[in-house]
């Protein structure tokens, strides 16, 4: 598709859902659905960024992920790490710096230390931002701003009375811009307390399609229809 004339959105979240329905639908096990969804969102991302989206956030575990049978999130981490450590170089060749939100630091060291090992490739590159939520709760991450402020306000660094919606940024995960466009694979109508904050005046798509399946040709779908939305952030 041509995106001459189309308006991209600066800052693009993708809630990447539907891997489990995916592979039962199939016969397969749930893990053999993220194994695709991983292989899928490698190629997608390739796409998108050289499209010329900037920035893009992916959900890709909840905080109430962790409630799930302990073979599968087990199945997760050791995805993640992999990815993290050896199928995610594709991004520095991309020049996307890579950033993570979410407490990352109650997930195994070895993932931890696999995101950070990615976060220090990436830290010099400047023509796109990967925001992968890992262990994220967007309830969670406002409890977290709020604990940091408080403690600013109490040692005395800023004023109670300075708080401003800047200032709330800065103590967020990560400082982005804000969310302009959210995809929601799978059908699933929910938002599921992803970047809540950053989401206040973004546009949502549900595609019916589950994420192993989100073709390039379906995410060129999302963006016509992103150009039919008109944006008025609360005003006429
Ligand atoms: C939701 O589908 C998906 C997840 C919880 C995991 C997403 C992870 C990946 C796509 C792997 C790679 C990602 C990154 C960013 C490294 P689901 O299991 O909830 O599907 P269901 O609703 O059909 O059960």
């Amino acid at each position: 598709m041509d995106y001459m004339d189309l308006k991209l959105p600066n800052h693009l979240g993708i809630i990447m859902d539907g891997n489990g329905r995916w592979a039962t639908s199939r016969g397969l096990s749930r893990s053999e659905g993220h194994r695709e969804g991983a292989r899928n969102l490698k190629s997608l991302l390739s796409y998108i960024f050289d499209k010329g989206i900037f920035c893009v956030s992916l959900y890709a575990f909840s905080t109430e992920n962790n409630k799930r049978d302990k073979k599968e999130v087990d199945y997760l981490m050791k995805l993640f790490m992999k990815l993290f450590k050896e199928e995610f170089s594709f991004l520095k060749d991309l020049d996307v710096k890579v950033v993570f939100s979410g407490r990352i630091h109650f997930l195994p060291s070895d993932v931890w230390s696999a995101a950070s090992f990615l976060e220090e490739e990436t830290k010099m590159c400047k023509s796109g931002i990967l925001n992968i939520c890992l262990n994220y709760g967007g309830q969670y991450e406002i409890v977290d701003m709020v604990k940091k402020i408080s403690l600013d306000v109490m040692e005395g660094r800023i004023m109670a009375s300075d708080i401003t919606k800047e200032v709330v940024l800065e103590n967020l995960y990560q400082n982005l811009p804000p969310l302009d466009f959210v995809i929601r694979t799978s059908g699933e109508k929910r938002t599921s307390n992803f970047m809540i904050y950053q989401a206040a005046y973004a546009e949502y798509y549900f595609p019916e399609t589950y994420f192993p399946d989100f073709s390039e040709k379906e995410f060129d779908l999302a963006i016509l229809e992103y150009n039919k939305r008109k944006r008025r952030f609360g005003g006429n």
